[in-house]
């Protein structure tokens, strides 16, 4: 009887122990049960620039959205631990080249471009540009805007669509270095339009019904797929994400995001 009691003692300060540390980790560490189910112990640095809602945004002290549910989903799933970092968009690049960031998820499309500096995942989302403009625009498709401002994200395919358009020099391109103070400035009058992901204009469009603005899409804007980078030739951590993922994709788990954040 001793022997069994002592056991059962064991066990229970040992949950106890492993439920403390889950849920004291730092804000956004977690344990996601790697070490029970043979992951390996080490915590891989997530990056993101949460200024991208529905995707991924600062409440409070706390990064959440979509994007942080999938990479959390997906770590689980995946056996490997995680800590998310908002590094912003530029020094996210950055950060996975320096080898500070271990992996990315914000929104990334993934590029040909992009493909040969990083590796993506299979994608997890499908997205296209949309143009932010005023509600009595006259403005029909991306060339009537010609000759005028244009807000975008600095280095993102949204500022790749209109310089597609508009040639590489075009001078009415205004670059910000994160969506929400191109959308601002664009409500303040000092830019005609703002070009980026649908999913994110959508979200404005629910939050500021006291604003008068329409959403168009242009024929040229193609489908684009959103995926988790990783370095170029992590293969290992690759491996990890893309298991979690086809795991998450097939239980059912990442419908279930979907529909957190968008409905049915
Ligand atoms: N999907 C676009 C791209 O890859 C925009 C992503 C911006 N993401 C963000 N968290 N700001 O270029």
């Amino acid at each position: 009887i001793g022997k069994k009691w002592l056991a059962t003692l064991a066990l229970t300060v040992g949950v106890g122990l492993l439920v403390s540390a889950c849920g004291s980790g730092g804000q956004q560490a977690s344990g996601g049960g790697s070490a029970a189910s043979g992951g390996d112990s080490k915590v891989y640095v997530v990056g993101t620039d949460a200024a991208y809602p529905p995707f991924e945004k600062m409440e409070a002290d706390k990064i959440t959205g979509f994007d942080i549910d999938v990479i959390q989903a997906v770590a689980d799933a995946g056996g490997f631990k995680i800590e998310v970092k908002n590094t912003g968009w530029d020094p996210l690049f950055d950060g996975i080249d320096k080898g500070n960031v271990d992996l990315g998820i914000s929104a990334v499309t993934i590029t040909d471009e992009r493909k040969q500096k990083y590796d993506f995942s299979e994608p997890y989302f499908d997205a296209n540009q949309l143009i932010l403009l005023p509600e009595d625009t006259t403005v029909t498709k991306l060339a009537d805007l010609k000759g005028k401002k244009i807000g975008v994200q600095s280095a993102t395919t949204g500022e790749q669509v209109v310089k597609k358009a508009f040639g590489d020099t075009y001078e009415g391109i205004k670059g910000f270095d994160d969506t929400p103070s191109a959308v601002d400035d664009f409500f303040v009058g000092r830019v005609d339009a703002v070009v980026a992901d649908n999913a994110v204009l959508q979200d404005y469009a629910k939050k500021v019904k006291d604003k008068k603005f329409k959403l168009i899409k242009d024929d040229s804007f193609e489908v684009e797929h959103y995926g988790i980078m990783v370095k170029k030739g992590n293969a290992d951590l690759l491996n990890k994400i893309n298991q979690g993922l086809k795991t998450i994709k097939e239980n059912g788990k990442l419908k279930e995001i979907n529909e957190k954040y968008f409905g049915q």
